[in-house]
């Protein structure tokens, strides 16, 4: 076993971390809350802190994880504003919008998938049922919107007009990239029990049947019972390659606090990416203590974090502070 200790003092993120000046200072360190301010929900970007609420106001009202996780989710993928994530989502190359979305659940290490779905609004539901209802992990494309048509989901037309808009103005110049905004949810239970789920409609005008990290159990989002959980969000080309929730997860069992394990999933990207540091890519994690953390590319980016009494978007750790540079094919604090 390694002890955290031990995990730190051999940790290029460690150096970095203190070149930086900043490990004793928020938002780098992790943060935590008392065990009795359960649930803990964490998800990403600013438009997680309703989805967080939702989550909560689903425990509350005697809900599950899982109940949290879905609703949680529904709120980002019912949100007609939002361009990256469910019924408002960009569409692909052809002007057709297919969503991916994944969910984990902690007690049973179970997981259920679907990928480049069509004209179903909701699809963390419909991985949900995959989870419970077939003994497969993942559907994708047509059989996926077959499973949640006899499922009883609804068929909808998910082009909005403003998404239509942006889809013919980017067939016009193929230019720019409008981001892709995926929520990730995080979900540690008053039973100490973990959840977590991810959705997204991925790369805007992507190639049609383009799948991103979202739906990849160990990539967009990883559950672990026994340690934490930990999701991502960004260009899911720079985080499937690396399995990087999955690994957040696995150095958080060996040490790391949930900021440390997400920045240096970052940093051992880096190092063997051809782009180097110049990704886009951005993780939350929680750990089974109730400490959270987020790491990401450049300036970072912003997250939220819910409990009862508290529900707040914070910055998160952002690798252009940590004054990292390439140094003989390798990542070094430069201590300036
Ligand atoms: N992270 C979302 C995607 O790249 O599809």
């Amino acid at each position: 076993m390694i002890t955290r200790r031990h995990f730190l003092a051999r940790s290029p993120l460690a150096l970095a971390l203190a070149g930086a000046g900043c490990q004793r200072e928020q938002p780098t360190e992790s943060m935590s809350t008392p065990t009795s301010q359960r649930p803990l929900i964490v998800s990403t970007w600013p438009f997680g802190k309703p989805a967080n609420e939702q989550a909560l106001a689903t425990v509350r009202a005697g809900g599950s994880g899982l109940d949290a996780v879905v609703a949680g989710i529904g709120v980002a993928e019912a949100d007609l504003s939002n361009s990256s994530v469910g019924a408002g989502g960009l569409p692909n190359a052809e002007g057709v919008v297919q969503l991916d979305a994944c969910i984990m659940a902690g007690p049973g290490h179970r997981a259920g998938s679907v990928a480049a779905l069509e004209g179903i609004g909701h699809p963390v539901a419909v991985a949900r049922k995959v989870m419970e209802s077939t003994p497969h992990v993942m559907l994708a494309g047509a059989g996926a919107k077959k499973f949640a048509l006899e499922n009883g989901f609804p068929e909808v037309d998910l082009r909005t007009p403003e998404a239509t808009a942006k889809w013919r103005e980017w067939q016009a110049t193929r230019d720019g990239d409008p981001g892709h905004d995926t929520i990730a949810l995080l979900v540690l239970m008053p039973d100490g029990n973990l959840y977590g789920g991810c959705s997204t409609s991925g790369l805007a005008f992507k190639l049609p049947g383009r799948v991103g990290d979202s739906p990849i159990i160990g990539s967009g989002l990883y559950v672990d019972n026994e340690v934490g959980a930990a999701g991502a969000t960004g260009l899911g080309e720079n985080v499937m390659r690396y399995c990087a929730s999955f690994l957040i997860v696995e150095l958080m069992r060996r040490g790391a606090t949930p900021g440390e394990a997400c920045a240096e999933a970052i940093l051992r990207t880096a190092r063997q990416d051809p782009k180097g540091i110049d990704l886009s890519i951005n993780f939350i994690a929680i750990d089974k203590q109730g400490r959270w953390g987020a790491a990401g590319t450049g300036k970072g980016f912003a997250y939220a974090v819910t409990y009862p009494g508290y529900s707040e978007v914070l910055p998160s750790l952002a690798l252009s502070d940590l004054k990292v540079k390439a140094v003989g094919g390798h990542l070094e604090a430069t201590g300036d």
